[in-house]
């Protein structure tokens, strides 16, 4: 069974709304591990739009699963990670005006800040997962670095129309998860992933995690995030309702 890793970061979102104390991502964490998560994942951003660092830490002493933690490689970020020492990092790229991730990380044009962060974390116990697109030779370069897994971006997939656009960007992800996979990587996959659109990405072989964020905390301000999460499980095998692609 390929492991969920629930992303609480919308969670914070709604807090930092108000900039009160509810909803309470950690509360979310416990719930969404009830609900089956088999990881908890945050992304503690420069500008902190959502997660804080205290959510960070009180996390890595509350999470009973594994906690992901998708950082930029910026020499503040990398202190914490290496005070926090989640289960995972996650080496993302960063831009301040976007709304969310766009793009996967170029690990072939930012070669000595990708290995730094990857060795200092290694070093540390931290494994270390680089989050690229289905490209040949930013996957070849996360070999090299010494990557212990890299997550593809999903977002082409997820934003893809028409069978003839999906079938391609599926293409692409099948055949940089047997690259990733020859070349002894785990493979993770995230970004847009839905109840709609996960089971294509769960039948390719090789592929370990999703990390899932948005959709699910969308479901679980209307039904619960145990029932949501419970619910992507579902999806993530073949016995789901499959009545549309959102
Ligand atoms: N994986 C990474 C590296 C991300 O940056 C994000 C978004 O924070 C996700 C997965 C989850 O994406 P979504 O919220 O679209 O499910």
């Amino acid at each position: 069974m390929i492991r969920l890793g629930v992303n609480v970061d919308h969670v914070a979102t709604v807090r930092q709304a108000r900039r009160a104390n509810e909803p309470n991502p950690v509360a979310a964490a416990v719930l969404a591990t009830l609900g089956g998560a088999d990881g908890i994942t945050v992304h503690l951003r420069e500008d902190r739009r959502h997660i804080q660092d205290r959510d960070v830490f009180v996390l890595r002493e509350t999470v009973t699963t594994r906690l992901n933690l998708e950082m930029a490689t910026y020499e503040e970020m990398l202190q914490i990670a290496l005070k926090v020492k989640p289960d995972e990092a996650t080496l993302v790229p960063e831009k301040r005006q976007e709304l969310t991730t766009e793009g996967g990380l170029d690990v072939v044009a930012n070669e000595a800040a990708v290995r730094g962060a990857i060795d200092r974390l290694k070093a540390a116990g931290v494994h270390v997962s680089l989050f690229i697109d289905p490209d040949a030779a930013q996957v070849a370069a996360s070999a090299k670095y010494g990557a212990d897994a890299i997550e593809f971006q999903t977002a082409s997939y997820s934003e893809a129309r028409g069978e003839a656009a999906v079938a391609k960007e599926l293409d692409k992800l099948r055949a940089a998860t047997a690259q990733a996979v020859g070349l002894g990587l785990h493979v993770h996959m995230g970004h847009g992933l839905n109840y709609w659109n996960v089971q294509a990405v769960v039948r390719i072989p090789g592929v370990e995690e999703l990390n899932i964020g948005h959709s699910i905390v969308s479901r679980a301000v209307l039904v619960g995030m145990e029932r949501a999460v419970r619910e992507m499980k579902l999806a993530m095998t073949e016995h789901y309702p499959n009545p549309k692609r959102a």
